[in-house]
């Protein structure tokens, strides 16, 4: 693997092309901000320090950072204008580490970089000046064209100042590079912004030091997917599916079965033991952790914070939230289950809903092992069902109400009844088979 003294993250342009509300990088893409996959790439190198550059909803940036990615390395470095990116990585100039070593400078709105074509630039740099990331995508996507000469590297030019000539190009600027640290001092000051756009062009860079006598080698990329930028929502879309076929494939090498990959959508993170089958129209969000030997869906939606113990099963039309299932337990049919607790071999009756808000705040319920749940109850949280206890078809469970184990329950409001055998003839409380 590679190694860079600094990897440099730039994250501070305002992404107007996206056309949204707030910082470009913090969009998510299948459950976790583009500028986290970035951050990966930047991690992969080993470097002292990681220094991003943030303007455009930099509060916004440095505080998720500190929050979801805390990592002593890295630095946010204020860009108050975005001038261009030349002028953004000017501002780290102060902060660069002396330690030997490329620095390396990677694009915020790029998350499909692979480690591996970052270790490639690294040692690209070992035998020249500098490197950069090329690839001959399909499309040009908008970005730079690679200037060569006799096959020799001479600079980049940016779409927007292209002749013909030059917008014919197919090699394209990916916006990844290895410098050394003296050319960013020496050069980086000097460079100008004469040209379409105003700006200060990081990609005016590698031409400068072609122009000084150095070299420059390029790395380019086999899979062009690794190429997609993120300047638009339909970039993000297109993102998201390459993001979200990389997961799949994970969790298929893993042991777990997805029966319908195409239909199913599982975020960055999900964590799924081996053994698990995850059935067509399913989707499971960031911070879902799911057993081994467990089947979720058809159309089951998991939302954060839902742990399925090993065995549990949740099928048609179940949505569950910060719900814990323990292990064998079974909710199959058109059930909400929200801010639960639920032990082991439980049954989860079609249509059970547990009411956890009220309006105001979101309530904790607690249903123990073995319980068994009539279709149609809703409980009304927070409340608690017992060991061993059961609701009828249609119960009413409300606030605060605590079923002892074994306990029977129907009705609405629902109260206990003597035995288990009354409540199953009487009120009808068999829930369909799971
Ligand atoms: C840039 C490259 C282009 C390359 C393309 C591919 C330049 C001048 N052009 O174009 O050659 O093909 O990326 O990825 O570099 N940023 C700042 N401060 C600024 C301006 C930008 O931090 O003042 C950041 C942005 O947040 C973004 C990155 O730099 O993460 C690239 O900027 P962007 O405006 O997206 O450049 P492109 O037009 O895509
Ligand atoms: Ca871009």
């Amino acid at each position: 693997m590679g190694r860079a003294a600094t990897v440099v993250v730039l994250a501070a342009g305002q992404g107007t092309r996206m056309k949204t509300a707030g910082p470009k990088v913090l969009h998510p893409l299948c459950g976790r901000p583009v500028l986290g996959y970035v951050l990966d790439q930047a991690r992969s190198l080993d470097p002292a320090q990681i220094l991003v550059v943030v303007g455009h909803g930099g509060e916004a940036v440095r505080t998720w950072i500190e929050g979801a990615e805390p990592d002593a390395r890295i630095r946010c470095v204020p860009q108050a204008e975005q001038l261009g990116t030349a002028h953004a990585l000017r501002q780290c100039l102060p902060a660069l580490s002396e330690r030997p070593g490329p620095v390396v400078v990677l694009y915020g709105d790029m998350p499909l970089l692979r480690s591996e074509s970052l270790a490639a630039l690294c040692q690209a740099k070992e035998r020249a000046r500098a490197a950069a990331i090329t690839a001959t995508p399909r499309r040009s996507r908008g970005f730079g064209r690679i200037r060569r000469e006799n096959g020799e590297f001479r600079g980049i030019v940016e779409e927007k100042d292209a002749t013909p000539a030059e917008l014919a190009i197919r090699e394209v600027n990916v916006g990844v590079y290895a410098f050394a640290r003296e050319d960013l001092v020496l050069l980086l000051p000097r460079l100008e912004n004469r040209n379409a756009q105003g700006e200060y062009y990081l990609t005016d860079l590698p031409g400068r030091i072609v122009a000084h006598g150095g070299t420059v080698a390029t790395v380019t990329l086999a899979d062009e997917n690794e190429a997609i930028g993120i300047n638009d929502l339909s970039d993000l879309s297109e993102a998201r599916a390459v993001v979200q076929e990389r997961i799949h494939r994970a969790h298929l090498a893993a042991g777990v079965f997805l029966e319908d990959p195409a239909t199913t959508y599982i975020d960055h993170g999900v964590e799924i033991g081996p053994g698990t089958r995850i059935l067509p129209c399913t989707v499971i969000r960031a911070g879902v952790k799911i057993g081994a030997g467990c089947e979720v869906g058809p159309f089951t939606h998991l939302r954060p914070g839902t742990v399925l113990e090993d065995g549990a099963e949740l099928g048609n039309f179940t949505e569950a939230k910060k719900a814990i299932v323990g292990k064998g337990t079974k909710a199959k049919h058109l059930t909400y289950l929200g801010d639960v607790r639920i032990g082991a071999n439980a049954n989860i009756g079609a249509g059970t809903i547990v009411a956890n808000y009220d309006g105001k705040r979101k309530n904790q319920t607690d249903i123990g092992d073995r319980a068994f749940i009539g279709s149609g109850t809703v409980l009304i949280a927070p409340c608690r069902v017992g060991e061993g206890a059961l609701t009828g078809g249609g119960a009413i469970v409300t606030k605060h109400s605590d079923i002892p184990p074994g306990d029977v329950w129907v009705g609405i409001p629902a109260k206990p009844l003597r035995s288990r055998k009354n409540a199953a003839s009487r009120e009808g409380g068999q829930a369909p088979e799971a």
